[in-house]
Formats: structure tokens, sequence, C-alpha cells
């Protein structure tokens, strides 16, 4: 029986097969956030010589990507990017998922969103019928905290403040649990909309297009649009 670790292991090596093809020495790769993506990074430094570089969804990323000799983009200098690759908390069959769980949310949705592909890498526990189980992280403006609270409560949730943590924007987290979220886009919507929130952790109006999902019998590949 392979451990959580070594599904997360098997998952990043098949990233790394993945994205090969599209390396050039022009190419610049989105990456995500997240221990997944830790492994994903170690797995793609002997390529390093092999494409331009990376904009990352975090610090903590950028850190551990340079640690290995990988050239950080900031993102304005970036034109676009063939492949953004990251995890999830949790993923249907409609390739929405939820993320943030690492509070790297914003970033992970604007960097996502300059790259053609979103490749997501997950073990099989992230794959649900129904998104919600997971608390859905949502980065608020400090000064709205409480408003963006009362919001989210009228929508049925209920927001917990993610203790001592700011996001690298200078903000906080709340995580909201008891969301039965049967229309993932709109609530993404919704939610969006709530003055004070910076972003929801629904990636459902941009889902993934390719997900790599490690089970004990291997690395399936799931697609959004099957040719
Ligand atoms: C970080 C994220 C991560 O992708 C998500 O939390 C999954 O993390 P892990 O790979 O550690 O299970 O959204 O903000």
């Amino acid at each position: 029986m392979l451990t959580q670790t070594e599904l997360k292991q098997n998952v990043a090596s098949a990233a790394i097969e993945y994205v090969l093809p599209w390396l050039t020495p022009d190419t610049i790769l989105g990456v995500g956030t997240g221990s997944t993506v830790d492994l994903f990074i170690d797995a793609l430094a002997p390529y390093k010589d092999r494409f331009l570089g990376a904009a990352s969804s975090s610090e903590r990323s950028s850190a551990r990507l340079e640690a290995l000799g990988i050239k950080v983009f900031d993102l304005n200098q970036v034109q676009g990017m063939p492949l953004y690759v990251d995890g999830a908390d949790e993923i249907d069959q409609g390739l929405n998922m939820i993320k943030g769980g690492g509070g790297a949310l914003t970033r992970e949705k604007i960097v996502a969103s300059v790259a053609d592909q979103f490749v997501c890498i997950v073990d099989e526990s992230k794959v649900v019928e129904c998104l919600g189980r997971f608390p859905l992280p949502v980065e608020v403006i400090p000064m709205a905290r409480e408003a963006v609270a009362r919001r989210l409560s009228e929508l049925g949730g209920k927001p917990a403040l993610r203790e001592g943590f700011t996001t690298d924007n200078g903000c906080q987290i709340l995580d909201v649990s008891g969301l039965a979220i049967t229309e993932p886009a709109k609530l993404e919507s919704l939610i969006n909309d709530i003055p004070g929130v910076v972003c929801c952790g629904l990636f459902a109006l941009a889902g993934a297009d390719v997900v790599l999902v490690s089970t004990q019998d291997g690395v399936r590949r799931l697609d959004k649009n099957p040719s």
C-alpha cells in the first residue's frame, strides 16, 4: 500500500513526463504551491537547462525553485506560458477545484490565468463527487473580514479565520465549511462579488484542463476536453 507521500511523489514524476515535451530554451513554466508541487519542483531541477525559467504562485515555491537553480520570473515580465502545474485540495469530475489549503489561492489563480493549460496533480484522496467537504478558503482584505464573514454565513457557510496566517499579499484567509457546492462556477462568482474578497478558492470559472491522479494502481489522466 503506497503512502500519500509516495502517491504524491509518483504524480510529481508523471507531471515531469507530461511537461518535458513542452520545454524549449524559451519556455517559462507556471509553478503552483504545496507539498505535491514541492516534489514536482525537486523532480524538475535536473531539467533546468532545457527551459528558461518559472513563474511561481508563492514566495515558498519561488524560494525552492531558486535554491535549485531555476530562474524565477516576475509575472509582469511574462507574456505567456504553455503550462501551469499545481495541486488541489479537492477536484470533481468536471475538473472544478477547491484550492488554497496552502493559502496561495490568489496568486495561483493569477499565474494560472496567464498559462494556456492548467495541469492539476493530485493523489486520489483529492477526487470527490461534490466539492465542499474541504473548507473553502477565501482571501479577504483584513478590514473587511467580519463583513465578508457575515455574507458567507448568509450563503450557508461557516467561516473561520485561519489564525496566525497572513498571505503573500498581506491579507487574511477565511476557511468556510458547510457549503454544499452544487454549482461551483455560480458560487465562485457570487463570492468574488462580495466587497473585500480578494479571491475565492473555487477554480470553476476556469478549472483544470488536465488532471494527473495518482492511485494505488498508477497515475491516470483525465482531460477536460477528451479528444
Ligand atoms: C495551495 C494549494 C495546494 O495546491 C493545495 O493545498 C494542495 O496542497 P498539497 O499538494 O500540499 O496537498 O492550493 O494554496
